[in-house]
């Protein structure tokens, strides 16, 4: 029997009782598929500076790279907020998506047919259909540049550095043609060349890429049009391919349309099969601890992994349909509107299992 090996990051804040829900529907897929998972857990964030002193000890790395996949729950909190920059949870996962060669991530925002109403957008602006893929390019960029403090003239000064290489630009852009192809056949690079040196290169380099896609369409934005047609027109895009802060930025406006944060899912991918995958939202430390978070994108991240790094497509069906399936019962207080069945954290990973179990 194939047995895959889960390195396990908690986190802080909500993580905890999500990633346990989301492992509770990882084990019984398993069961029902013909699979086996063992699990190994490491600090990561937060709780890794309480326990180490610093955001990413080395044993986590160790662990992660030994691993098939990496699910990650959340990490921060406002216990931590007052840290030095290079000892605060956000430095944690920078960290390891660095460490792990995660140059790719993948944030798929699409709308769950029974979750419509929950979107801020009318239905009219929705459309039919809405699935879009943000690829945001994870280890390079401003995130990563040069940074620093400085005093000129006696007056106190700060910076940071946007960069990109054309290898860098080269290989996200080919994760998002090559998934492309398997969708809408659509690509829509964002950037701010019309002010950014960083960006004439990325434009320049995505051109030259495309010639090796004849069949996808590829199309141009600025990325504050992008952030306006997001809300006014959303059904026009496919692949979203863009640069580390504007996909962090885009994304979570991206997956506010699907009507809550708490829905969505990511995988973090490098050169090796391996990834990490975590859902977009943080670590809601105002809800932690209560059993009121909602584990569905934890739970549909573990889809992700069953899919791009495990090698388990039926599988990862066999969740996204119990999602589907549980929208249309119960609702976690994030999603709740009246006429469903409102669940605890808990009671929605066990409704998503009792989905599976019927399957
Ligand atoms: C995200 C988060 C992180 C990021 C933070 C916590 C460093 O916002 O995963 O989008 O900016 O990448
Ligand atoms: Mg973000």
């Amino acid at each position: 029997m194939k047995n895959y090996r889960i390195a396990v990051l908690k986190g802080d804040g909500i993580g905890p009782e999500i990633v346990g829900e989301a492992i509770k529907v990882l084990d019984l897929t398993a069961e029902k598929c013909g699979f086996t998972v063992e699990y190994d857990e490491a600090l990561l964030g937060g709780c890794a500076i309480d326990a180490t002193g610093v955001p990413l000890p080395d044993e986590t790395v160790a662990k992660c790279k030994a691993a098939d996949s990496t699910l990650l729950g959340a990490v921060g909190g406002p216990k931590w907020d007052t840290l030095p920059g290079h000892l605060r949870p956000e430095k944690g996962l920078l960290g390891i998506r660095a460490a792990l060669g995660l140059f790719a991530n993948l944030r798929p925002a699409r709308i769950f047919e029974p979750l419509r109403d929950a979107s801020p957008l009318r239905a009219d602006i929705i459309g039919g259909s809405l699935d879009i893929m943000v690829v945001r390019e994870l280890t390079g960029g401003i995130y990563f540049g040069e940074r620093g403090r400085l005093e000129e003239n006696g007056v106190k000064a700060a910076y940071d550095t946007e960069k990109y290489s054309v290898p860098e630009i080269d290989r996200i852009a080919r994760i998002a043609f090559d998934l492309a192809m398997k969708r809408g056949k659509k690509v829509c690079s964002v950037d701010k060349a019309n002010v950014l040196e960083s960006s004439r290169l990325w434009r320049e380099t995505v051109t030259e890429i495309a010639k090796d896609y004849p069949e996808v369409e590829l199309s141009y934005m600025y990325v504050d049009n992008c952030a306006m047609q997001l809300v006014r027109n959303p059904s026009q895009f496919d692949v979203v391919l863009t640069s580390n802060i504007f996909g962090d930025i885009l994304s979570d406006e991206a997956s506010m349309i699907s009507g809550s944060i708490g829905m969505l899912a990511s995988a973090s991918l490098g050169a090796t099969g391996s990834g990490l995958y975590e859902p977009i939202h943080g670590s809601a430390p105002d809800i932690a601890g209560q059993n009121i978070a909602n584990p569905l994108a934890t739970i549909l991240s573990v889809a992700m992994m069953l899919k791009y790094s495990l090698g388990q497509p039926q599988a990862s069906d066999m969740i996204e349909k119990a999602v589907a399936g549980v929208l249309t019962e119960v609702r976690t207080p994030d999603i709740y509107v009246e006429g469903f069945r409102k669940v605890s954290c808990t009671e929605m990973g066990d409704a998503v299992c009792d989905k599976i179990r019927a399957m």
